[in-house]
């Protein structure tokens, strides 16, 4: 089939999460399947300032918003296989970050505007559609209610992918018609209502031929109100239309062997040594005590409420008391920030926070870590665990979403596993299975051994999601 896929982030242009992470290599594993795919993203400035001169300039035309005629220029880049196109307007998305702007609701209506008009312009009618997260969900409603009539657009089948209930796109009621350019009566019928105004992503979940969100474990969460953010009924009436297909990780750029941001490559077979001596060189580049045989949990996260570390902070004498160091790399919410630098200060050498985003600190925590933790309240599918066993360290997650999917618990009497977990969202079990990695760490080195092999054995490509999502695929251009 040939499909576009439309998304807020892709790289290698642009991530504030995971979804880059998914748009950018999912596409490439799926053209390896024989599926004709393109992207497109908006035209960030980080893009403008990075890679403007190697696009390509392919069209030009105005979309309507509050009743005007905006310009819109589209641009294009290939990597690999897949082409990726860019949506240019300089007031709407050369600012300094992506997201969370007062007028998202119209820079996102813009975005979904020009894509739409992008297919007419380019004389360019793929298949599928595939929308994936709030700043995409408006398409399907778009076009099956405003171009019914154009059997080019009527052609077009809908795949819609929930990376995350927790942002939805849900915007003012005002701007159904000025920016949308939607019928009033889809606010009175309630197809794109939510709380008064409109929900992008509502929208999203109703209007698409099929809905997919990243995991089996989470399809299932968000039936419900504990995960479903107040859309769990709106997702029951697609639930036979809902599939859970896990993320996996482009193991080119997440290889140990190959590395070119780590200083010692390795494999399996001499995982151990390398191992050490990465993570000698990550204490000396973070301040840490330099001891290869202590154990280091590492943490390279946004730091928000949905990834546990409010919980953590329930136990924090009991952490620092802990026979481990810490190594944490993000940014976030205030409250978690100030508790993690407060840490630090408390216990220098032993516990460090790297304040920010680095990508490339990121895979030195990956490789130099020998437990990953990440023991979120919700979590759709999670890219951090994947990585992490790819570099033979081992996830420590609480069992939710796609952390349930991926990461076995280390089982002492069958001897298997490729991690740990713990399954209520209780600050004690959090700080036992810490304990207990610990017990295992340093007393029981074989099997310690034994599940580093397995979670460097455990499938995290793209191998077996990108064969469902062709099915999906095909599915819908077969109908
Ligand atoms: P989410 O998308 O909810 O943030 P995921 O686990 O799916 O969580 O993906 C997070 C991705 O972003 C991973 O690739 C992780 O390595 C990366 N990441 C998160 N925080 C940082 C950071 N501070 N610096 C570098 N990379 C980060
Ligand atoms: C979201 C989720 C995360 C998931 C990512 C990519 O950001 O929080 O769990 O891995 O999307 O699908």
């Amino acid at each position: 089939a040939s499909i576009l896929m439309v998304a807020g982030e892709a790289l290698p242009f642009v991530k504030t999460g995971g979804l880059a992470d998914v748009v950018g290599s999912l596409p490439q594993a799926l053209a390896q399947r024989g599926h004709e795919v393109k992207v497109v993203i908006p035209l960030y400035k980080k893009i403008a300032e990075n890679n403007f001169d190697d696009l390509y300039f392919d069209c030009e035309y105005t979309v309507s918003i509050n009743y005007h005629e905006v310009p819109v220029r589209v641009f294009s880049t290939m990597v690999g296989d897949v082409c990726y196109f860019f949506i240019q307007h300089q007031g709407y998305f050369e600012r300094d970050t992506l997201y969370g702007y007062e007028d998202d609701g119209e820079r996102f209506a813009y975005f979904q505007k020009a894509v739409i008009e992008m297919l007419n312009q380019l004389n360019y009618w793929p298949n599928i559609i595939h929308c994936h997260d709030w700043q995409s969900g408006m398409i399907p409603c778009m076009v099956k209610e405003t171009h019914d009539s154009d059997p080019r657009y009527n052609a077009i089948r809908f795949v819609y992918t929930i990376h995350n209930m927790a942002y939805q796109g849900n915007f003012g009621p005002e701007m159904l018609d000025s920016c949308l350019g939607l019928p009033y009566y889809l606010l009175d019928n309630g197809n794109v209502r939510f709380d008064g105004g409109i929900s992008f992503m509502k929208s999203g979940i109703l209007y698409a031929d099929k809905v997919t969100t990243v995991s089996p474990t989470y399809s299932q969460e968000i039936l419900s109100p504990q995960y479903g953010e107040h859309l769990e009924a709106v997702l029951n009436m697609r639930k036979y239309d809902l599939w859970g297909i896990v993320n996996g990780i482009d193991t080119n750029s997440w290889n140990p062997a190959t590395d070119p941001e780590i200083p010692y490559h390795y494999d399996k077979i001499n995982v151990k040594a390398q191992k050490r001596k990465n993570k000698l060189a990550l204490q000396e580049e973070l301040g840490l005590e330099q001891n290869p045989d202590v154990m280091l949990v590492g943490v390279v996260s946004r730091l928000t409420w949905q990834k546990g570390f409010y919980l953590l902070m329930e136990q924090l004498d009991a952490l620092c008391a802990a026979p481990i160091q810490l190594a944490i790399l993000g940014s976030g919410e205030a409250p978690i920030e100030n508790k993690f630098r407060d840490l630090e200060n408390g216990n220098k050498g032993k516990i460090c926070f790297y304040y920010g985003y680095n990508e490339s600190l990121a895979h030195r925590i990956y490789a130099g870590s020998d437990l990953f933790l990440m023991p979120s309240l919700f979590e759709p599918c999670g890219i951090s665990q994947l990585c992490s066993m790819r570099y033979g360290t081992l996830p420590f997650v609480r069992e939710t979403g796609g952390l349930k999917d991926t990461v076995n618990a280390y089982n002492e009497y069958e001897k298997s596993g490729n991690g740990f977990s713990f399954e209520k969202y209780d600050s004690n079990d959090l700080i036992h299975t810490l304990y207990y990695a610990c017990e295992v760490y340093y007393n029981r080195k074989e099997d310690w051994d034994m599940l580093q092999t397995n979670a460097m054995n455990t499938d995290v490509s793209w191998d077996a999601s990108a064969k469902t999502y062709s099915l999906l695929y095909n599915e819908l251009v077969s109908q």
